[in-house]
Order: structure tokens, then sequence, then C-alpha cells
């Protein structure tokens, strides 16, 4: 299976045979690492966590959706498993370059194949071409719903009959309304906005509340520096005060569950950070982990 795979992968970036969408992120890693720093100093090794318990149970081939520079390529490695293929893939061609070298430099027990391109690779692969594990890592909140739809639909193509997917999304509570950056927002639906990179957690004008239209085209072609986030709303956060991290939900939130549920069991979903703004009151915005087994 790796060697169809690898065959087929280099077929692909010879030809040149997928639509490219020219895509970039809007901003470098080392932003959202100082302003992560100031949020949750311990969301990186909680997100690794969950993604190495993820990778626990044997797997053959793995793709990384929205690999970015590679950050967590690493965690694929840990499991010693000499004779695996890792599957990198993400839009953006500069980041995914990075991915590469990461790969050369850390990767010493599994293989790795990176490619510049998006859900148009997913839904290109033949049938025969499987997956046993996905992982989504914080790709789902800066895409639009167009594409969301489309992705989810092609981790379930290409993963086995007991294939699993791991998917980390930003997620906020009703109360987050109280926070004057979400002035207009009715706390009833996901939270869609811009975030200005060159302003820090807690600087008015760090979060911009844009429409789900507004987000869905600027998640299609971002400005640099500002980044579009889609959090999803959580009906019954829990008090963000009395939280104890990881903190598991009865149910992912409604807008991704709708999408999930029909393709997927839900295994799990996890809370593993609440942001604290700096200077601000503690409010129900945060991250969770999303682990699928396919149906
Ligand atoms: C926040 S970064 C996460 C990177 C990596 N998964 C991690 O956890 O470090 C989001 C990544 O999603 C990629 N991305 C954005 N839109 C995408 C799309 N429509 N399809 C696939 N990846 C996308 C970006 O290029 C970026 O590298």
């Amino acid at each position: 299976m790796r060697e169809e795979w690898i065959k087929y992968l280099e077929q692909l970036e010879e030809n040149r045979g997928w639509p490219m969408i020219g895509y970039i992120y809007p901003v470098t890693d080392e932003v959202t690492t100082t302003h992560l720093q100031q949020q949750d100093q311990n969301k990186q090794t909680m997100e690794q966590s969950l993604i190495s318990e993820l990778l626990q149970e044997a797997w053959r081939v793995a793709v990384d959706f929205g690999c970015g520079t590679g950050a967590n390529f690493f965690l694929f490695d840990g499991h010693r498993q000499r004779k695996s293929l890792l599957v990198g893939l993400d839009p953006d061609c500069e980041r995914l370059e990075w991915a590469r070298q990461t790969a050369d430099y850390q990767l010493m027990f599994v293989q790795s194949y990176t490619l510049c391109g998006g859900v148009e690779i997913l839904e290109n692969i033949p049938d025969k071409l499987k997956a046993d594990v996905v992982l989504c890592s914080q790709v789902l909140g800066h895409v639009s719903e167009e594409q969301t739809q489309r992705i989810i639909k092609g981790f379930h193509r290409i993963l086995t009959k007991k294939g699993r997917c791991g998917i980390a999304i930003p997620i906020i509570g009703e109360a987050f309304k109280e926070n004057p950056q979400a002035e207009d927002w009715s706390g009833k639906e996901d939270f869609t906005h811009l975030v200005d990179m060159a302003k820090s957690p807690g600087d008015r004008g760090f979060r911009r509340q844009i429409t789900l239209e507004e987000f869905n085209r600027a998640a299609d072609k971002p400005e640099t520096g500002l980044l579009p986030v889609r959090s999803f709303l959580v009906p019954e956060f829990p008090n963000p005060l009395e939280i104890k991290l990881p903190c598991e939900l009865s149910a992912p939130p409604p807008t991704i569950a709708h999408l999930i549920k029909p393709l997927f069991d839900v295994e799990k979903s996890t809370i593993y950070s609440i942001h604290k703004d700096p200077g601000s009151p503690i409010f129900p915005i945060g991250d969770l982990f999303i682990q699928l087994g396919k149906k």
C-alpha cells in the first residue's frame, strides 16, 4: 500500500494534475506562537498528547491534512513504525516546503511524502488507496463552509474501514458575548471573526466580528495579517472558571456534528485549552479535539 501511495503521489506531483488554488495562509507560526503563549501556555502540549493518543494504535498510512510547517510531524514518528508512510498536505506551498524540510530533519522512522494542495487532492485519490488515520489540526476553523463539507467527506472516503480521524477546532460559548470584541454577536451561532495579528490578545480590535458569508470569502482568499477564524459554538460550554482540562463534552458543536455524524462515530470530544486574554476576564473560548471512527 505504501509503495502504491508513493507511486501515485509522485505521478501527481510530476503532472501537476490537480488545480492549484494559490492559497497563502495569512500569518506565520512565530506570530501565532507568541499569541498562544500569552493566552494558554499548555495548549500545545495538550494538543500533542491528544494527537499522540490518536496515533497510538498501529497504522500504515497517515495523512496530516493542512499540515502547515509540519509542526506535528514528530508525533507520527513517536511510535517508531518503520514501515509506515506519513502524507503531509497543505495548500500554502511555502509552508509545505517548510514541512518537507521538517520531515527531512526530524523523521527517523516513518517515511514521509509532502504535497502542496488541499481537498482536491483528497477527492482525486483513487479508491484503492486508503489511509488508517487522518489528522486535521486547527484547519477547519480557517476554511469556508463549502471546503469544510468537502474535507469531511474526503476524509471519510480515503479512510480504511476501521480508520480513525482527529480534528482540532476553535470553540466558543454564549457567554463570550459579554466580551467587548463580540458586541454584535448573538451568542447563538458560530463566532466568525478576523484576528488582527498586528495586535495582541486583549487589545481592542484583536478580534473583529464578521458575518459567516464574509468569513467564507476571507477564508478562501485571506488578507495578509488578518486571520479568518470560525469559532464553533458549544451550547453547553462549561464555566471556564471551574473547568478542569482536559474536559469531555457529550457532543461536538452542532454546526460540525451534523456533517460528521452521518459518516463517523464520535469517540470523544475533548476541550483541551481555554484562552485567557491578558487583562480581560476569563471567557468561554478555547479549543476542542474530536476523535472519530469511520462508520
Ligand atoms: C493553524 S494552521 C495549522 C497547521 C498544522 N495543522 C498545525 O496544527 O500546526 C492552519 C493550516 O491550514 C491550512 N489551510 C488553510 N486553508 C486550507 C484548506 N482549504 N485546505 C487545507 N488546508 C488549509 C493553512 O495553509 C495552514 O497551514
